[in-house]
């Protein structure tokens, strides 16, 4: 069996380890894609952390996210396959409904060998041709942070795209929290795209004014008290609002979400969000959560950045030996979108 480097967890809270691992030949119906590029989830900081339920997890590489080419199939029918650059469906086992997972399901990496290595085997069934004309590193840093955000905004959000929306007389107001995230710098590219209005939050200046230029109506810093109903003065308030911070700013947001309008949440990164509870239920405020997407949400995100000529923003490529100190910028908070790691 072919070995690879790859970045592995033994314990949460404890160094990662760079090692060299064999890689499983691909059985029917799998395919073993030798990977280029990886990308970083807040994810894979939470499981060095230890802060998700993996203290005690067998060794195991990390990473939900890459790039690469199919190297070799375990069934003849799959052979079509064999030398495509192709981008990985990091959510393992989801079934067959859009609606919500089967309880089964897993992201890729971590039980599973992820995608911070020389070469993962998986599914075919997780293939998808990458983006035609984009760079390794675009493609990767796209999988898993990209289908949250579409799914956040459309299927979970409700939020429409197209010529419809264009169309009506008043644009969809969006409020996308902590905009230096990777999911969060996606969701400001689809909700511009969508035809949407956007504003975001940040906990620094510099990255509102990135985010202006990049498309954002304007936005406020989530550290300053009372943000939420300051900005819906300022904007008009919010039909519908991204978050991943939890936290107190929950109270923020259904200050400036419109009566009826929907807070769709994919993250704690600040704790557990502390509900308004008399504001969010006379305001009639609808609080969904989601997790990544179905296949078919898959699909439509890859379209949905082709069609609209979206790419990826890329934070830093590291090499791949050097994954804790990726980590250390994500933990610092020092990004501006994808942090990738650069395999071979
Ligand atoms: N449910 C899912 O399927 C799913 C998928 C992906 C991620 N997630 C979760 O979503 C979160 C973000 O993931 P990511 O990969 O995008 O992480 P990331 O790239 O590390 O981004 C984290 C961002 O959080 C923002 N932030 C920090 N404190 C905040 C606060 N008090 N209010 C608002 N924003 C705050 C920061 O924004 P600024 O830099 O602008 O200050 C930071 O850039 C994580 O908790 C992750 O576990 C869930």
């Amino acid at each position: 069996m072919p070995s690879h480097p790859a970045i592995r967890l033994h314990q949460g809270g404890r160094p990662l380890y760079l090692e060299h691992v064999e890689t499983r030949p691909p059985g029917p119906g799998e395919a073993l894609v030798r990977l280029r590029y990886a990308a970083l989830n807040h994810r894979d900081l939470w499981m060095r952390q230890g802060a998700y339920g993996n203290s005690g997890a067998p060794p195991c590489t990390l990473g939900s996210d890459g790039f690469g080419f199919v190297e070799a199939v375990g069934s003849g029918e799959d052979e079509a396959w064999v030398g495509r650059g192709v981008v990985l469906y990091p959510a393992l086992a989801w079934g067959a409904s859009d609606r919500a997972p089967d309880p089964a399901w897993r992201i890729l990496g971590v039980p599973d060998a992820g995608t911070w290595a020389g070469a993962v085997t998986i599914p075919v069934s997780q293939l998808f041709d990458a983006p035609p004309g984009w760079k390794p590193e675009e493609a990767a840093a796209l999988p898993l942070a990209g289908l949250t955000a579409h799914r956040a905004l459309f299927r979970r959000g409700g939020l429409t795209a197209g010529p419809d929306l264009r169309a009506a007389a008043e644009p969809q107001r969006v409020l996308i929290t902590g905009i230096g995230g990777g999911v969060a710098q996606f969701a400001l590219q689809f909700a511009r795209a969508a035809g949407a209005e956007a504003w975001v939050t940040s906990g620094s200046e510099d990255k509102l004014r990135a985010a202006k230029a990049a498309g954002a109506r304007g936005g406020a810093l989530y550290i300053a008290e009372g943000w939420g109903a300051a900005l819906a003065r300022e904007a008009g308030p919010f039909d519908l609002c991204v978050d991943s911070a939890g936290g107190a700013g929950w109270k923020e947001i259904c200050a400036a979400l419109k009566p009826g309008g929907a807070l769709v949440y994919l993250g704690a990164t600040r704790g557990p969000g502390e509900i308004p509870m008399r504001d969010a239920f006379f305001k009639q405020i609808d609080i969904r959560g989601t997790a990544m997407g179905s296949r078919g949400d898959f699909t439509k995100m890859l379209r949905f950045v082709t069609d609209n000529n979206i790419r990826p923003s890329i934070d830093s490529v590291f090499p791949l030996e050097d994954a804790e100190k990726a980590l250390a910028r994500m933990d610092a908070g020092e990004q501006t979108g994808k942090i990738v790691l650069k395999i071979s």
